[in-house]
């Protein structure tokens, strides 16, 4: 073994000894704890709400027995279970070097929750929060020790994405950032360090942007749902996983994106209203796949279909990912130097 692999191995043994919390079980507490295990923290999850504590075991176990049946681990989910601690006392935070709230997205529920994590861990713990959108700064007045407080926001099923957003408000320690942007890529992730807070971070910005045309051309005619997911999907769901879009220009011509901005941006949509055709469905009580209600007609055997089929993808992409890391050309070149 060489030096450089075995001074990475004695970082990952330093690493994996970090216990790491995560409060709120539910969809995203329980796969982001996946992911702690897999990356072989002890962690310590905590049940928010009872009910958390009726699925939050099954749902981590079925998670694992998943990486195992997809060869993400070479170990059986009791091997990992072994190390987590699932409970509803948040005294059992205190060894926490980080602890990870996951809990709905309201500020008044956050703040009473970092209060309760705030009481029990050290001074030099690390409190994060995997809010999708309310800004980090705001998250962050909410606590005793705002320095030691940032944004880390995950992607669903966070044991198979490599995607992690660690984002800085205002009053964050930027050396504590820099601290966890280098332990994210221990998690098994590629991850993106914000440096200055701005709602929406990165990808809601770019996707909502996307989301907002999307709406502008089926309100208006232009393209029914179908077609613009299918023009979606197979235009930049096609090169997505390999680049992202400075670098698809790029690859592409940067002139022409220059020539097409000129007289595409002044047309593009820019209103900031609600769209009625998601506020229609919001207000008659449509979920989504969740419950067979969204801009499609499902029935429940084809909803629970998606379901599944989204989970078998993304185990799929992930291998995909795998083989195209973002220093996938620099390590080509390595290769083959002699
Ligand atoms: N679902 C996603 O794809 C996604 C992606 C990125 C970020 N997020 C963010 O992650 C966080 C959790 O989202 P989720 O999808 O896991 O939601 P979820 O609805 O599956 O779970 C929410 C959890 O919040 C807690 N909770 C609910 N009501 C509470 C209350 N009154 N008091 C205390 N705790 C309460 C419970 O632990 C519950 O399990 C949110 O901030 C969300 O914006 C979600």
């Amino acid at each position: 073994m060489k030096a450089s692999e075995r001074a990475e191995n004695a970082k990952d043994k330093e690493q994996e000894k970090i216990i790491i919390g995560v409060v709120g079980l539910g969809l995203m507490g329980c796969s982001i704890s996946t992911c702690l295990l897999l990356a072989g923290h002890p962690v310590i999850a905590v049940a928010a709400l009872p009910v958390d504590m009726e699925f939050a075991e099954s749902r981590i176990r079925a998670h694992l027995s998943k990486s195992l049946e997809e060869g993400m681990t070479g170990e059986r989910p009791e091997y990992y279970l072994e190390n987590l601690r699932l409970t509803e006392d948040y005294g059992f935070l205190k060894p926490c070097g980080l602890v990870i709230e996951c809990t709905m997205e309201n500020l008044e529920i956050k703040k009473s929750v970092y209060q309760r994590i705030e009481s029990q861990v050290s001074a030099d713990a690390l409190v994060a929060s995997n809010t999708s959108a309310i800004p980090i700064s705001i998250l962050q007045q909410q606590t005793k020790c705002p320095e030691r407080f940032f944004g880390l926001h995950w992607a669903e099923p966070s044991h198979t994405t490599r995607f992690l957003e660690i984002i800085c408000g205002e009053s964050s320690d930027p050396a504590k950032g820099e601290y966890l942007y280098e332990t994210a890529w221990h998690w098994g992730k590629e991850p993106t360090l914000v440096r200055k807070d701005i709602r929406g971070f990165i990808t809601n910005r770019l996707m909502y942007a996307m989301y907002r045309e999307a709406f502008y051309l089926v309100e208006n005619g232009y393209a029914s749902v179908e077609d613009v997911d299918r023009a979606c999907r197979n235009n930049p769901g096609y090169w997505m996983t390999l680049v992202g879009v400075f670098r698809w220009m790029d690859l592409t011509g940067v002139q022409s994106y220059h020539t097409v901005m000129k007289d595409l941006f002044p047309d593009l949509n820019s209103s900031t209203a609600v769209p009625k055709l998601i506020d229609d469905i919001v207000k008659a009580g449509g979920k989504g796949v969740s419950n067979a209600h969204g801009f499609y007609h499902y029935t429940a055997e084809e909803a629970k279909l998606w379901e599944e089929t989204f989970k078998e993808f993304s185990y799929e992409i992930r291998k995909l990912a795998l083989k195209y890391p973002a220093d996938v050309v620099k390590k080509k070149l390595r290769k083959e130097k002699p």
